[in-house]
């Protein structure tokens, strides 16, 4: 709906009860009883979203990836009380992207979300590239929003961690799009996934059954420069990643999350939820399939990095529950950045468990990993990136044009249970 030159949004969030086939479950949702709709814009395009809050504790909507005023960001210092309605406005002022958005409340972020609050907004562009994806929503474009619960005896989802886990609760049941074992009828004969890790702790390695290739086409906050041809992509919560895949006539093709090569660090990756494999998504593909247009071999002019004319550097340390050996301190700015310019952050960590580096309101390019290039799927705009133990990541943070001297963004671990528990810092943009 456009009113006043803005397309306007309803968005409400709410306790209810979904049954996902184990009995009643207590669950929350923005306009329904789990999860919410999906928000699709231009770039460009002036939007309006009112958020009325009828859970029984205070809430926020946060738009992640999204590059905006930190007074509509959603972060922690403005909470929409219980009865209220908070009324957001901004222009959408960045590239075609697969965003989302999800609560983040002060203390109870991974509560939220794991109840079900968090839901999809994608960003269209002009670029005729972009115009030549699949992109038909619900056909051949297939929002995939990934997220693992644990059932009580009860019914109810399992709230408390296992004692081995550092990540707060892994699920042995994966959740996608709210439904249980989920599958698709496809009738093209390419197929784009928007794969979306929305869970609170767990990571996954994404794949098809048979090793089918895949090109990824786009991260966290844009399109690659050309299509990354792959039969495995890691995304850790928060991540995002469209992939498209060929379809054969007649066959049924599983997504799987599979169990990581026998190298890795075996105590990290169980305690972490490594050693879990699931299929997520079966897809079955119609006896005929109608022809795609083929993917185009350049997807953006993605400019490479300019570390010419960086304005600052700094580092940035991940250890237990803290950045910078410093826990949250919502009265307490950790940066001030200027409005519109470059700065290169050192990202890494010194802890054993996994954490994983997420920026509010801008977005970032990887420079380097342990003073290598990065592969190709981390070459494209991020906004959130899996930091393994004693890795380090450069980046080249591009701070967007929204100044506002008393309003933090923030940057945080997006384990959700660490960023709850403090693993957060705020910077001003001025
Ligand atoms: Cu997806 Cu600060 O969060
Ligand atoms: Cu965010
Ligand atoms: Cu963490």
């Amino acid at each position: 709906r456009v009113e006043n030159g803005f397309r306007v949004f309803d968005l409400r969030a709410d306790s209810g009860v979904t049954d996902f086939g184990h009995g009643e479950t207590r669950t929350a949702g923005y306009n329904g009883s789990y999860l919410g709709p999906t928000l699709r814009v231009r770039s460009g395009e002036k939007i309006r979203v009112r958020v009325r809050n009828d859970l029984d504790q205070d809430s926020t909507v946060h738009w992640h990836g999204a590059i905006l005023p930190a007074a509509v960001d959603g972060g922690p210092h403005r909470p929409i009380r219980p009865g209220r309605t908070a009324d957001m406005r901004w222009t959408v002022d960045q590239p075609a992207a697969t965003l989302w958005y999800h609560p983040h409340p002060d203390g109870h972020t991974e509560e939220q979300v794991l109840r079900g609050l968090a839901g999809m907004f994608l960003i269209d562009d002009d670029d005729p590239r972009t115009a030549a994806l699949p992109h038909e929503y619900g056909v051949d474009d297939l929002p995939v929003i990934v997220q693992d619960r644990r059932f009580g005896w009860d019914g109810q989802f399992g709230t408390r961690p296992d004692f081995s886990s550092d990540v707060g609760v892994l699920g042995d049941t994966l959740l996608v799009n709210g439904t249980i074992g989920p599958y698709r009828e496809v009738r093209t004969s390419l197929v784009r996934l928007r794969l979306l890790n929305g869970s609170n702790g767990r990571q996954y390695d994404f794949g098809f059954a048979g090793d089918r290739g895949f090109h990824v086409i786009s991260t966290d906050g844009g399109m690659l420069a050309a299509p990354v041809p792959r039969t495995g992509i890691r995304l850790a919560p928060g991540e995002r990643a469209d992939i498209v895949v060929p379809m054969r006539p007649g066959e049924r093709l599983v997504l799987r999350s599979r169990s990581p090569a026998p190298d890795e660090n075996i105590l990290v990756r169980r305690f972490e939820g490594g050693m879990d494999s699931f299929d997520v998504l079966e897809l079955r593909a119609a006896a005929t399939l109608t022809p795609s247009t083929p993917l185009p071999a350049v997807l953006s002019d993605l400019p490479p990095p300019d570390t010419s004319k960086v304005a600052h550097e700094r580092s940035f340390e991940f250890y237990q529950r803290t950045i910078n050996d410093k826990n949250m301190d919502m009265h307490r700015v950790d940066l001030i950045a200027t409005a519109g310019t470059r700065e290169i952050w050192t990202v890494h960590s010194t802890h054993l468990m996994p954490h994983v580096f997420h920026l509010h309101g801008q977005r970032f390019r990887v420079l380097d990993v342990d003073g290598e290039p990065p592969p190709p799927e981390l070459s494209g705009w991020k906004d959130t990136l899996n930091l393994p133990m004693d890795v380090r990541f450069r980046l080249l943070v591009t701070f967007a044009g929204n100044a506002d001297e008393n309003t933090p963004y923030m940057y945080h671990c997006h384990v959700l249970r660490h960023e709850d528990e403090g693993m957060m810092g705020q910077f001003l943009v001025v």
